[in-house]
């Protein structure tokens, strides 16, 4: 029988610890869970919210009158054909990120291990396709399963079809709301396929490795983000709030004459990507307050619940974050967070 909850505090289910009460609330096994739960949002006509590790998300501090789906689907399953150098790993959507990282990093299997001590499960992940130290995922996916949530078929999107981009992908656009993933599924190396350009994963490696492994990069990240990032169970907090923003080679230009210490990255696509962090910090935000939440004293990235935050503490800063970046540097930042008014 599905244990349908109510009145649950969604504060719980997020890093953020901000999230008012849901209205029904199911922790969802497996995929005839899943199936039953949307039925009965279904009967009751009332909206669908669905959370993995509620690691990306900043929900409103107002009651949801409507189904919450907690993906709890577990289970890693590997594929290794014989006399290949590479395995096909799938990992059930509930399962933790970073446990998947390990488990493949343990066995040598290289491709995630950039991506190592990101928060939140596995089906989040296609959905904003995250990235650290130069690595996405969709650099080793294959494919994923998905629930559609009007006729609850299954449907394999394969790479081509998630339309994967720089912290997006098809369910976070065209597609948003319509499907639950359910399985992913990557391919990784048995051959030694380091990713070490980023400029402080390289400098962590060479300090302590001679021959490296997939667990040795691995844990280098895991410092790195460690010394920069705050943990979520002491501040709250959703990794970047902000996208690094993409703007023109001329707007650039002009920015640089101004600001001559400009940290940037050319993109192959003839646009220059310049660091969010960077341009918060230079607007002065970085370590300062305003009422109970804050900027991150080590990324200006992060923004943080200092203790007690709420919904509108968040708003209210990256708000003015937003007015105070664009002001000084005609940028205007958007939010790499969901949010849910
Ligand atoms: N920077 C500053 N001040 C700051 C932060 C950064 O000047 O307070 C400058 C740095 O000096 C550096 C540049 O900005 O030149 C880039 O900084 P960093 O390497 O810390 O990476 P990021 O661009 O700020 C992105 C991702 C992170 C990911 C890191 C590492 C986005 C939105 N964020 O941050 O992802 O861990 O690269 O690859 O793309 C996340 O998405 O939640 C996340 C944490």
């Amino acid at each position: 029988m599905l244990n349908i909850q109510n009145n649950v505090k969604l504060a719980t289910y997020t890093t953020f610890s901000i999230g008012g009460k849901a209205k029904y609330l199911v922790e969802a096994e497996n995929l005839a869970d899943i199936r039953q739960a949307v039925e009965i949002a279904k009967d009751k006509e009332v909206p669908l919210l669905i959370i993995g590790g509620g690691s990306n998300l900043l929900i409103s501090d107002r009651d949801f009158e409507g189904l919450v789906i907690v993906n709890k689907l577990k289970g890693i399953k590997e594929i290794r054909e014989r006399n290949s150098n590479e395995v096909l790993v799938t990992a059930k959507a509930g399962e933790v990120w970073d446990d998947l990282v390990k488990y493949t990093t343990k066995r040598n299997y290289w491709g995630l291990e950039n991506l190592a001590y990101i928060p939140g499960t596995v089906g989040a992940c296609p959905v904003q396709n995250i990235g650290a130290y130069g690595r996405e995922i969709k650099d080793t996916f294959v494919s994923l399963e998905a629930l559609n949530i009007e006729d609850l078929t299954l449907r394999t999107f394969y790479l081509k079809d998630c339309n994967f981009g720089y912290r997006s992908s098809i369910f976070k656009e065209g597609l948003k709301g319509k499907y639950i993933i359910v399985s992913v599924t990557f391919k990784l190396s048995l051959l030694p396929a380091p990713a070490l350009d980023y400029g402080s994963l390289q400098e962590e490696i060479n300090k302590e490795v001679v021959n490296i492994n997939a667990e040795d990069v691995r844990l280098a990240v895991e410092k790195i983000r460690k010394s920069k990032l705050p943990e979520p169970k002491e501040f709250g907090n959703a990794g970047s709030f902000f996208k690094n923003p993409e703007i023109s080679q001329e707007e650039f230009e002009k920015l640089k004459e101004k600001f001559p210490d400009i940290k940037y990255y050319d993109l192959p696509s003839g646009l220059v990507k310049v660091p969010a962090g960077w341009l918060i910090e230079r607007a002065g935000w970085k370590g300062k307050d305003l009422g109970l939440a804050g900027v991150w004293h080590q990324q200006a990235l992060i923004v943080v619940n200092k203790g007690g935050a709420s919904f509108n503490d968040i708003k209210f800063l990256t708000k003015t974050i937003i007015c105070e970046v664009k002001d000084k540097f005609g940028i205007e930042l958007t939010p790499e967070v969901n949010i849910i008014e």
